[in-house]
């Protein structure tokens, strides 16, 4: 096969800061996907990216050219709408295990096709891997079934989804091209919309934990996203919400299914509660479906039901006592006052490093791992109260968690709390 362009032109294109056309793109992607353009000349493309950008033609273009790398699933045997919700990823974030059953209490359906957890933050299959039996790879077909059977599935997302950004996303993790802009919006967009769902909500996160510290930076992301999923057909809506201070008071992956069936029992801390119902309501609203609203089905146990259920169609016992870890640890608050600061990436960082975590892919991590957060910031807290309860299988993880989580938390007396607001901006496309 002869090809139309050559990679190096491309790059240089790129460097000196033309836009890429439309026959360009399509091609650098197919070609980096058939293996034509080498990973050397992909890592000289995105480091191009980071630095000169692209507008939101080539954002879109690129997009789509991911998207035609692989499937699309189609949901249309589906009597209900589909509704799906999208984190860019936080630090305690559980809130899809919540709400995905929830918003099938209100009569969505939601295709939920998840990751693991690199790094500080958690990923939603680990969470869910926690509750013995529960099995995340299903086919299509299986997907289909439970979706059909309780409104809900939360599984992995296949191979055949977005091929180009899978190879592409692990060529960006080691050359320092995550954080631009247009390559994370493509990157996300490109599977959320290969998924087919009709609806989609954004969670993006920011502050110290978030990958968008900056919140106009997580603006523009969030912005960015809601213009390629209208470009698609989407019904779209994005929040900037908080994540200096973690969310909930769990960091790990047992100990956040257990605060998700608390919320799911109508309780649970407020944050988690207050994000998973706004977010449900943008979703039925993005979906335009008629039906029970969220506060009420976490209080008259219908969303309980549909998660039982969801757990059991995949294999999980709903029932089974959540994996503890062998060790403890509590740390006790140095000094009495009102707590101010809880430095979420710090936080997140202890967990991974008690094992919660993986530091590459395909590492075990451990279901009982993390921390327990027994008061946050705005709580009166007295020298020697238990303020966290560390969790591991191997007592000797305490030594470098514990590191890390000096000056992670201020206690000041009389002191207040300076904090981002939980929701800082909703955008409607
Ligand atoms: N998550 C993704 O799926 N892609 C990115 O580029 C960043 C976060």
């Amino acid at each position: 096969m002869i090809e139309p362009f050559a990679a190096v032109e491309v790059i240089a294109a790129k460097r000196d800061k033309h836009e890429l056309t439309d026959p360009q793109i399509d091609w650098v992607i197919d070609a980096y996907t058939r293996g034509v353009v080498a990973d050397e000349q992909m890592s000289a493309l995105a480091m191009a990216i980071l630095l000169n950008g692209m507008n939101s033609r080539e954002i879109s273009r690129w997009t789509t050219a991911m998207i035609n790398t692989g499937e699309r699933m189609n949901w249309s045997a589906l009597d209900r709408k589909t509704a799906d919700k999208h984190s860019t990823g936080g630090v305690g974030d559980k809130i899809t295990l919540p709400l995905a059953p929830l918003v099938a209490a209100c009569g969505g359906a939601v295709p939920q096709l998840s990751g693991r957890g690199l790094g500080h933050t958690g990923g939603t299959l680990d969470k869910m891997e926690s509750i013995p039996g529960w099995r995340a790879s299903l086919s299509n077909e299986e997907m289909l079934q439970v979706l059909k059977d309780t409104g809900a599935v939360i599984c992995a997302a296949g191979a055949g989804l977005a091929p180009a950004d899978k190879k592409l996303y692990a060529l960006r993790d080691v050359t320092a091209t995550v954080e631009a802009i247009p390559l994370i919006a493509s990157s996300i967009m490109s599977k959320k919309i290969a998924e087919g769902t009709s609806a989609l909500v954004l969670d993006v996160k920011t502050g110290s934990g978030a990958f968008m510290s900056d919140p106009k930076k997580a603006s523009e992301l969030a912005r960015t996203m809601v213009q390629l999923g209208v470009d698609a057909g989407l019904k779209m809506r994005a929040l900037v919400t908080a994540m200096d201070v973690p969310l909930g008071l769990t960091a790990g992956n047992a100990l956040e299914v257990r605060e998700s069936v608390e919320v799911l029992a109508g309780g649970g801390p407020a944050d988690v509660v207050e994000l998973t119902i706004l977010l449900a309501r943008e979703m039925i609203d993005a979906a335009g479906i008629i039906g029970k609203d969220p506060a009420d089905a976490l209080k008259d146990g219908s969303a309980m039901d549909h998660w039982r259920r969801m757990v059991a169609a995949q294999g999980g016992d709903p029932d089974a006592a959540l994996p503890v870890a062998r060790e403890q640890h509590i740390v006790k608050a140095t000094n009495s006052g009102i707590i101010t600061t809880m430095d979420a990436m710090k936080v997140g960082v202890s967990a991974w490093r008690l094992g919660a975590g993986r530091s590459k892919q395909g590492e075990k991590v451990q279901a009982g791992a993390g921390i327990e957060m027994h008061a946050k910031p705005g709580d009166y807290i007295e020298a020697g109260a238990p303020l966290f309860t560390l969790h591991t299988d191997e007592a000797p993880r305490f030594e470098r968690a514990l590191e890390i989580l000096e000056g992670a938390v201020s206690i000041v007396e009389n002191g207040t709390v300076n904090r981002l607001p939980l929701i800082l901006e909703r955008i409607e496309g």
